[in-house]
């Protein structure tokens, strides 16, 4: 059954703002290759995140921080060819915006003319404020990310839920009417209490994207390969998987492995 409430034939920007007025929840994924985004894609995902979570899961580095702005964009660019209907946005990488406004402008702009992004996302508030407003000026959208932000991880020293506190609480809720103000067309919750999520999601017009956040925001996303299962030691609390695709995927190289070694595999159908 679909719960869409408006048909999108190209999810926008400017979509997404208008389904959180229409009080329509925003369904976002993470794809790094061409044949995940084009599943992703036709199962009507509003929104794929070329995330910088491709450091972990498709090169298998402790962090997102190891990610460069080439590998954002051959991943990016394998992704935008696949798809039809949703809105791409793209990482910028840890290193590729932090230093000044200048620099985050030229990262953005490789971004949108080598992969066909249609946005960035970047993480942090205040700090980032100058950067972000060069980006904007430009003309290219962007997504803002606040709670738990992995590529601060060396400074939090630990992935658990952020915000607990009054004073991180606060400069939370600041940072989302900032980011809300000078032009961002979403932002990202990651790890919070979902009370503090819901208030935020309240206070501003542009959507609230949650993971970890609870429901009373205005949609979620999740990592893909988390969802349906291809990693199976990570398991916070907020994953909902949907696979198990982990145990199904060694069974058949295994069931493979058997077949060949014991000459059952090619068949008599399956040669020339
Ligand atoms: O890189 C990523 O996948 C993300 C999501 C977890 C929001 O930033």
């Amino acid at each position: 059954m679909s719960v869409a409430k408006k048909e999108y034939k190209r999810v926008t920007v400017k979509s997404l703002v208008d389904m959180k007025a229409l009080g329509e929840k925003i369904s976002m994924l993470t794809a790094y290759d061409y044949t995940m985004a084009k599943i992703v894609d036709s199962a009507g995902i509003d929104v794929i995140l070329v995330g910088d979570s491709a450091s972990n899961v498709m090169a298998g580095h402790e962090t997102t921080l190891p990610i460069t702005l080439d590998q954002m964009i051959y991943h990016a660019s394998s992704v935008v060819r696949a798809i039809e209907r949703a809105l791409v946005v793209v990482d910028l990488p840890f290193g590729s915006y932090q230093s000044d406004p200048k620099e985050a402008l030229r990262s953005s702009i490789r971004i949108m003319k080598e992969s066909g992004g249609h946005a960035v996302k970047l993480e942090g508030g205040k700090e980032v404020k100058d950067s972000i407003k060069r980006i904007l000026a430009a003309g290219i959208p962007v997504m803002g990310h606040l709670g738990l932000t992995p590529q601060s991880i060396y400074k939090f020293g630990t992935y658990t839920v952020r915000a607990k506190e009054e004073e991180e609480a606060e400069k939370l809720k600041e940072d989302a009417k900032m980011l809300e103000k000078i032009g961002c067309f979403a932002v990202v919750l990651e790890k919070v209490p979902a009370k503090l999520a819901k208030e935020v999601a309240d206070s501003i017009s542009i959507p609230v994207i949650g993971i970890g956040a609870g429901n009373g925001v205005d949609g979620q996303v999740l990592v893909v390969h988390d969802m349906i299962g291809m990693t199976h030691e990570f398991n916070p609390r907020f994953l909902r998987r949907y696979l198990d695709l982990y145990a199904d995927m060694t069974q058949a190289f295994k069931q493979y492995n058997d077949d060949v070694k014991s000459g059952d595999f090619p068949n008599e159908k399956e040669q020339y």
